[in-house]
């Protein structure tokens, strides 16, 4: 059986891949070893008959020995550990959920139910080091893989509504602490249905730019608002999630070299861990909505066409209806005024299965195969 090296499970993207690992009996098919960087020797976690003792993660001797290893601590750790595990001369499979290692030559992002083809060549290649995608591209390609895979996309522009989880663990606290506390400062008046909404409102708005919110992690409030920035300045003018769109769903799809434009902007909202996109889309060809939606609802098993109706685009495309599951609606299809060949799409996806953790998981049994 493979040794599989488990680095970054606790945290929140490792948990998710843990219990999606053990949903799916992955534990069965290798011989897990868990890492630490701060319990050496302690006794590791039982999933599934896996417990051992932890072993030191940034001890290259012990990770030389696995002969695939998963990370899901973060870039600095990989910018630290990946290239000396790779100078003594390991050649397994890394598979990261860090951005840290995306744009190298040498790796392949991962993101099977789209890009199959380019991981099976890879492999063929001798390729050795794997990468899940930034969640926004993943979430987007999924949705419009089926036109993508036809070739019908001149250019998408996305404009996102990205959740608090992508920040982190601590962002998403903070929301919901945010939450309470600009309930609670009305609370009384709120229960008084005689109270003015203006008053209300006043005193919310007040709460929501006093000192005395919650900030430290998204630096601004983000409950009662939002944030149109995400990750730091490009000289482009993009934010770098901003800039991640074209260069990474090109590099996943194999069109890098004569690269579809992929360009908007990211907006961190208040929901908790699923984000949506609304996309502006250029069609190579006018095509009538019902291909349109047949073509993109056979691309893979996830994603589902919600058709363009109010009542069940507010029931199902929202990041509440999708919230822990791997399911991938798209709707709001239709034609935009702007002439024939351009549409409209909404699409809302989890942001830590899809988004992050099921990519990886589905690569490691794609090599275990
Ligand atoms: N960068 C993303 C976000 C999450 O901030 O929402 C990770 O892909």
């Amino acid at each position: 059986m493979n040794k599989v090296g488990l680095v970054g499970w606790r945290g929140m993207v490792g948990s998710v891949l843990m219990h999606r690992m053990m949903e799916e009996n992955d534990f069965a098919h290798i011989d897990a070893h868990f890492f630490t960087t701060s319990q050496t020797g302690l006794l590791g976690p039982d999933f599934a008959g896996t417990a051992k003792p932890l072993q030191n993660a940034n001890d290259v001797k012990a990770l030389s020995e696995m002969d695939i290893i998963i990370s899901c601590q973060g870039g600095d750790y990989t910018k630290s550990v990946y290239p000396a595990l790779r100078e003594s001369g390991w050649e397994g499979y890394w598979i990261d959920a860090a951005s840290a290692l995306r744009m190298s030559s040498d790796s392949i992002i991962v993101l099977d139910p789209v890009n199959s083809d380019v991981i099976k060549q890879g492999l063929e290649q001798g390729v050795k080091t794997f990468v899940g995608g930034n969640c926004t591209v993943s979430l987007m390609l999924l949705a419009l893989g089926g036109l993508f895979e036809k070739d019908l996309v001149e250019w998408v522009s996305p404009m996102t509504y990205q959740a608090a989880s992508g920040a982190g663990a601590r962002n998403m606290r903070e929301l919901i602490t945010q939450m309470g506390d600009i309930h609670a400062s009305v609370a009384e008046l709120l229960n008084d249905p005689g109270s003015a909404i203006l008053e209300i409102d006043k005193l919310v708005a007040d709460k929501i730019k006093s000192d005395d919110l919650p900030t430290d992690q998204f630096g601004v409030p983000l409950a009662g608002s939002l944030i149109p920035w995400i990750d730091v300045p490009m000289e482009s003018g993009q934010s770098k999630e901003e800039w991640k769109a074209q260069v990474e769903a090109n590099k996943i799809l194999g069109s890098s070299k004569s690269p579809i434009p992929i360009d908007g902007l990211c907006v961190r909202i208040g929901a908790m861990r699923c984000h949506s996109q609304a996309m502006t889309i250029k069609l190579r060809k006018d095509l009538p909505v019902d291909e349109i939606e047949r073509i993109l609802a056979s691309h893979n098993d996830w994603v589902k066409v919600i058709p363009n109706d109010r009542d069940m685009t507010a029931q199902q495309l929202t990041p509440v209806n999708v919230t822990g599951t791997l399911d991938i609606p798209v709707g709001r299809i239709r034609k935009l005024s702007m002439g024939p060949e351009y549409i409209s799409a909404f699409t809302v996806g989890d942001q830590l299965l899809w988004g992050a953790a099921e990519p990886l998981r589905r690569m490691l049994r794609i090599i275990l195969d």
